[in-house]
């Protein structure tokens, strides 16, 4: 994408961030669509085995907690939570030792709570989990920060990351960088943004995510990044990692 294109893409500025809940329209009869963004929540081929490829594989958090290390991830967009809910389901079936979990997203468009119950419904594998934080879905406060189950985190913002980010004292080893096409949200991909997210992880720490589009990996490197490009989750042929540096 060239840095024209970048500028006249649609920049949704209304609803204010925090505000009237995310309008979704439901593809398949569950799959979340928002017509802020013109974008899906998750791939419909991909769901959970998408999030365990891109975010958990290439981040590097599983090897993390299967080593016994506690793990703080950070992620650019909450959603309806579905790569928080298969990072638990993961880590308590994988963590060795007592390994704890510290989870921080971001979400300035959040869902109703109907909303969420109804994307995190389908899946069976979150059966037991998706109703904890259902329950949780406290979306008009400015955070929730909770003990999710034992040995788990959860702490969300509900604000634009680049307002909320610069001021948080997080250190994250992995980032789960998840926040709409790059073409239709370029404000959660920005060189700005991608600079705060290389200052809020930890050296020797990385970021995974599902884009392989030149202007963000060029962002990614600018930030300080070493970037690299990894096979893509089923048809998709490239997607993007990289570490910083100890
Ligand atoms: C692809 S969805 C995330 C899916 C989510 N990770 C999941 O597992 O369900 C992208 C999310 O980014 C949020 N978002 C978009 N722009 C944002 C911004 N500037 N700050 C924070 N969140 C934003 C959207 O509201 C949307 O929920």
């Amino acid at each position: 994408m060239t840095e024209n294109k970048q500028k006249s893409a649609i920049r949704p500025t209304d609803p204010a961030p925090g505000g009237s809940p995310h309008e979704l329209d439901w593809l398949d009869g569950d799959i979340p669509r928002s017509r802020l963004f013109d974008d899906t929540y998750y791939s419909r081929h991909g769901g959970l085995a998408e999030t365990g490829h891109v975010f958990i594989g290439w981040s590097g958090a599983g090897r993390r907690w299967r080593s016994g290390s506690d793990c703080t991830i950070a992620e650019l967009g909450f959603g309806a939570g579905m790569n928080f809910l298969e990072t638990v389901r993961q880590w308590r079936a994988q963590r060795q030792g007592a390994a704890r979990l510290h989870y921080v997203s971001f979400e300035a468009y959040p869902m109703s709570r109907d909303d969420l119950a109804r994307t995190l419904a389908p899946w069976p594998e979150l059966r037991d989990l998706a109703p904890l934080l259902v329950e949780a879905w406290e979306p008009e406060a400015p955070v929730i920060d909770i003990a999710f189950v034992p040995d788990v985190r959860l702490c969300v913002h509900f604000a634009d990351a680049n307002a909320r980010l610069p001021s948080l004292p997080l250190l994250a080893d992995a980032w789960y960088l998840d926040g709409f096409a790059p073409a239709r949200n370029p404000q959660m991909w920005s060189e700005e943004l991608m600079r705060e997210v290389f200052a809020h992880t930890a050296p020797g720490g990385a970021f995974a995510t599902y884009t392989a589009a030149g202007w963000v990996r060029r962002n990614l490197e600018k930030a300080g990044f070493e970037v690299s490009r990894e096979k893509g989750f089923a048809g998709k042929r490239e997607m993007l990692r990289g570490v910083r540096p100890l």
